[in-house]
């Protein structure tokens, strides 16, 4: 089999880049490790900046996200006991985020590609890419029982943080760039009405939580813990009770959470990574595959949006004109903006949570800035700007 643009991976990215190359005429084939249900339930981050949005609609798929997304116009920010509300719109040129969690991004994107697109295989696990350096790269991969072979102009690394794409470029010729959190979320997804209108991030002596939704009647919800944490360990009491005491105001004696049954717990681990370059050759990567971000400031999903943005018009250019220059410039075009969200993740993070060797000095710094973010309106609009994103300026 040959195919313009091989795929390795179905997740946001990869699904997002077929149906852009589809829609330009550009002939894909998304090779997916995993089963239709399992990369459609797969709990996963849920803002999406304007950007993201806009890219989604320009698709073709807008129509769910418009009909059942929640745009949000700020965020709370809660810390000392009190609360603080960072207008996104008025500092970001109108520009605003939605509740839209990945899991619905990814059924649009697979319904689409079913409908209209290229050959989306799941169960089809990549097991090696070649040949990057030649003009004809091949993907082996494992497809019903069988090992198959795919052929390609091009191969992008959609794959994720574990993939196996990025070791298609030589070692000697790509770097990492990471950072290791010493501390972790456990998330849970509940049927309890959000806490509150607007999401909330709060700093406590107690550790970082984050008060989430998925819709009026679904609370997403997040506790920072150690490292190593069994989510086992936390009954549905404790981390209710724990929720309660993290995002408590002094205003508020007794106020407590509206409570309703857990139907998902898991850990997460909080990472940032960029591996440079994102292209060798003919292999490129995209999303996950090339960079990670710890998710206190919802960047993951939206840079994936972003890359493959940039790259299908990059492919589009190449199939139309024969010319490179979109794609020799695509590695650095998406860095530019990765490096923003990375600092800006890490910054969020640092701010918000409690380093288990933090000293009363390193607390009083965290909230010194984020009395800094409530009382000027220059750092508030610094905060806004980089939560709604970046435009995606045309090139
Ligand atoms: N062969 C085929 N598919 C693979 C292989 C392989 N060897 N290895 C990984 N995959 C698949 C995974 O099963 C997954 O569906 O690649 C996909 C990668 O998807 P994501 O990890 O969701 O990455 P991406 O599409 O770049 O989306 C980034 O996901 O992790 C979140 O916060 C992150 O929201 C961001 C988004
Ligand atoms: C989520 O809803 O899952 C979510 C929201 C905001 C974040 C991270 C995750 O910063």
């Amino acid at each position: 089999m040959h195919t313009t643009v091989g795929i390795v991976g179905g997740g946001p990215s990869g699904l997002l880049l077929a149906r852009l190359l589809h829609l330009a005429g550009v002939d894909s084939v998304v090779l997916e490790s995993r089963d239709r249900s399992y990369v459609e339930r797969r709990q996963r981050a849920g803002i999406l900046e304007q950007a993201t949005v806009d890219a989604l609609r320009a698709a073709g798929a807008g129509a769910r996200l418009d009909a059942e997304g929640l745009p949000h116009d700020g965020i709370e920010l809660r810390f000392a006991g009190r609360a603080h509300r960072v207008d996104l719109p008025g500092s970001a040129d109108g520009r605003r985020v939605w509740v839209y969690a990945q899991t619905e991004v990814v059924k649009d994107l697979v319904a689409l590609q079913r409908a209209e697109g290229g050959p989306l295989l799941f169960e089809a696990e990549v097991r090696a890419v070649e040949g990057a350096d030649t003009g004809r790269p091949v993907i082996h991969y494992t497809h019903e029982g069988r090992e198959q072979t795919l052929t390609c102009d091009y191969v992008v690394g959609c794959d994720g943080f574990h993939g196996v794409t990025r070791t298609a470029v030589p070692a000697g010729a790509r770097t990492t760039y990471e950072r290791t959190y010493p501390y972790s979320w456990l998330g849970i997804l509940a049927e309890a009405p959000p806490v509150y209108d607007e999401l909330i991030y709060a700093h406590s002596e107690r550790g970082f939580a984050l008060a989430s939704m998925r819709s009026p009647a679904v609370s997403r919800l997040y506790l920072q813990v150690p490292n190593g944490t069994d989510p086992a360990d936390w009954s549905d009491g404790r981390i209710w009770d724990e929720l309660d005491a993290r995002l408590a105001l002094h205003a508020e004696p007794g106020w407590r959470l509206k409570r309703g049954p857990v139907v998902q717990k898991s850990v997460l681990p909080m990472r940032s990574a960029v591996t440079e370059p994102m292209r060798w050759g003919r292999v490129l990567l995209a999303g996950d595959a090339a960079h990670i971000v710890p998710p206190t400031g919802a960047k993951g999903l939206n840079l994936a949006a972003a890359d493959v943005v940039v790259l299908a018009r990059a492919l589009a250019h190449r199939a139309s004109t024969g010319s490179d220059e979109l794609l020799d410039a695509y590695s650095d075009t998406c860095l530019r903006r990765v490096w923003r969200a990375e600092h800006f993740s890490n910054f969020m993070t640092t701010t918000l949570h409690t380093d288990p060797g933090q000293s009363p000095f390193d607390t009083r710094l965290q909230l010194s800035q984020l009395e800094r973010i409530a009382s000027s309106p220059h750092a508030g609009a610094e905060l806004a700007e980089n939560y709604v994103g970046l435009p995606l300026e045309p090139r």
